[in-house]
Order: structure tokens, then C-alpha cells, then sequence
């Protein structure tokens, strides 16, 4: 199956109490099967909007995305999100939270029984392979934030999508349960190769686990540049990596970049205009 995803010319524009407001445009690329695409870029950029566009939760204004020769024209079970904000089911414990959309498909006629067996007993190898099984029948709200994201990670492989689309997965986890993810994801990946487009905040996390990072810039949200990372194969990648000099070369290119098309850059002017302001209600109190 040729499942590679083609962005043409994408557009999108959000109708705003205050008028029309262009979020994204012109923005084209296309991804491999199997690549790890990593977006960065400035807050407000467009990067979410972006992947929910392409998981099919938000219409596009302009352009087309293609996936396996066809356009997206809604959400698709070979394309699973995992949000921030885990969006797990408070009211559902772990094993009932990583099977839910596996239900909703079993009342679907064209499933079979041989398929939901399949499915529970991928269900259980999911939850080992990212430590959960102690934690089972344990209700969200007991976890911790990485074994949440764990949870909600498991639940978007459960149904073998053919694209992963990852919207700041770790951004919530401390930097050593990160550490952890990163290379639980990239051995995960090595087992069974997804295609996945990952949005970060995090540069040093782009360039450790993507293929390619492309760097979005707002006004309206464009592709500004494209890196391909080529320094080590996903199974070869240490966190010494992150201390080699071509890593550092890269990361400090690349976050250059979005400093330089951030558009909250200091403006010295205001600063010293609220300063002014501060010390003046300061010295009349
Ligand atoms: N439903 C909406 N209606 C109107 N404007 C929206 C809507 N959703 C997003 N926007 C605007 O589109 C722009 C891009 O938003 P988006 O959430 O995609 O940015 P982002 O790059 O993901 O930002 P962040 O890094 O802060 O998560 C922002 O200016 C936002 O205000
Ligand atoms: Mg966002």
C-alpha cells in the first residue's frame, strides 16, 4: 500500500469575531512511508491546526491532503491523533481506555470476531510493551502524566494506523520520564514502522527522533525551512547523540530559525514603557 501523505498548497482561513483570519497558507510537503516529521516553530504558527486539518478534524480553506492517492475528507482509523491533553475517559479504566475505539468499531457490521480477538490480545502486548500492566484496571486519574501519555499512546496503536499524528505528546512530562518516551517511541517505531508527524515545542526533541524537521513560520503560518536529520538510525540513537556537535550544529540552526520568524521577539520600546509604567505605581503607593 502506498500510504504516502501529499499536502498541496494548503490554506486555511477561520472565520473571527474580528474578521477573517488566514492560520495557514501555501504550506505543501509530502511524507514517506515509515519517515519521522517532526513541525516546530513559534507559538500561533499553525502547527495544530495543521495536524487536526490532516487527522481530518478541521475542513481546509484551500489546497488538498492525499493519502494513498486520496483526498482526507474526515477522520480515518489509519490516521490516529494522541492530543496534549492525553484525552483519556476519566470513567474508564486503562485496559477500557486503550480498547474504547476498538468497541466503537466492533458494532460496526463489517467486523468480525477473529478481528476483536486479534485486537484484545494486541490490547494486553501494547500494555506491557509500555509498562502498564500493574496499572490495568487502575482509573486515569491515579496515574501519573507519563503513564497517562502512555496510555494514550497505546489506544492510538491499538488499530495499526497507517500515520500517526502527535500533537506535543511529552509536552506536560518532566525531563527525565521524556527521556524515556523518546526512546520507548523510537524502539516502538523500529518494531512497527509508522509514518508520524509529531509537533514540539522542543527542538532537541525534533532533531532526536525525526527524519525531517520542518520549521512553520505565522503570518499566516508557512513552511519557512526543512532540515533532513541524518545522524544516526533510530535504534543507534543515545542521549549522548544530543551532545554530539552535528546534533548541537543542527538544534542551534534550527531554533535560530524560529527566533528569527517569532514574531514575540522583545520590543524594547514597550518594555520600557511597562517598566515607566510599573515604577510610577510603585512610587505613588
Ligand atoms: N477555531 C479557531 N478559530 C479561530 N482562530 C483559530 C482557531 N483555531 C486556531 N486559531 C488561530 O490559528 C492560529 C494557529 O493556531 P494553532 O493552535 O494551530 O497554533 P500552534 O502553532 O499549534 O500554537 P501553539 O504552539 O501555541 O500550540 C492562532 O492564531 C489561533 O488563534
Ligand atoms: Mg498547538
Amino acid at each position: 500500500m502506498n500510504d504516502r501523505l501529499v499536502v498541496r498548497a494548503l490554506g486555511k482561513q477561520f472565520t473571527t469575531a474580528a474578521g477573517p483570519f488566514d492560520a495557514l497558507s501555501d504550506i505543501s510537503f509530502s511524507v514517506a512511508p515509515g519517515e519521522f516529521v517532526a513541525f516546530v516553530g513559534a507559538s500561533g504558527c499553525g502547527k495544530s491546526t495543521l495536524l487536526r486539518i490532516i487527522a481530518g478534524l478541521e475542513p481546509l480553506s484551500r489546497g488538498e491532503v492525499v493519502v494513498d492517492d486520496r483526498p482526507i475528507l474526515g477522520p480515518d482509523r489509519n490516521r490516529a491523533m494522541v492530543f496534549q491533553d492525553y484525552s483519556l475517559y476519566p470513567w474508564l479504566t486503562v485496559i477500557e481506555n486503550i480498547r474504547f475505539s476498538r468497541r466503537l468499531a466492533a458494532n460496526r457490521r463489517d467486523t468480525h470476531v477473529a478481528d476483536a480477538r486479534i485486537a484484545a490480545e494486541r490490547s494486553v502486548l501494547l500494555l506491557e510493551l509500555m509498562g502498564l500492566t500493574r496499572v490495568r484496571d487502575a482509573y486515569p486519574h491515579t496515574l501519573s502524566g507519563g503513564m497517562r501519555q502512555r496510555v494514550a499512546i497505546a489506544r492510538a496503536l491499538l488499530a495499526k494506523p497507517h500515520i500517526l499524528l502527535m500533537d506535543e505528546p511529552f509536552g506536560a512530562l518532566d525531563a527525565q520520564t521524556r527521556e524515556v518516551m523518546h526512546d520507548l517511541i523510537l524502539h516502538l517505531l523500529a518494531l512497527e514502522k509508522r509514518t508520524i508527524l509529531f509537533v514540539t515545542h522542543d527542538v532537541e526533541e525534533a532533531v532526536y527522533l525525526a527524519d525531517r524537521v520542518i520549521v512553520l513560520a505565522p503570518g499566516p503560518g508557512h513552511i519557512d525551512s526543512v532540515w533532513r536529520i541524518d545522524l544516526a538510525p533510530a535504534l543507534e540513537r543515545t542521549q549522548e547523540l544530543k551532545r554530539s556537535p552535528g546534533f548541537l550544529a543542527l538544534e542551534s540552526q534550527i531554533l535560530a530559525r524560529i527566533r528569527a520568524t517569532s514574531r514575540l521577539q522583545s520590543d524594547l520600546a514597550v518594555l520600557h514603557r511597562l517598566t515607566g509604567h510599573v515604577d510610577r505605581g510603585a512610587a505613588s503607593s
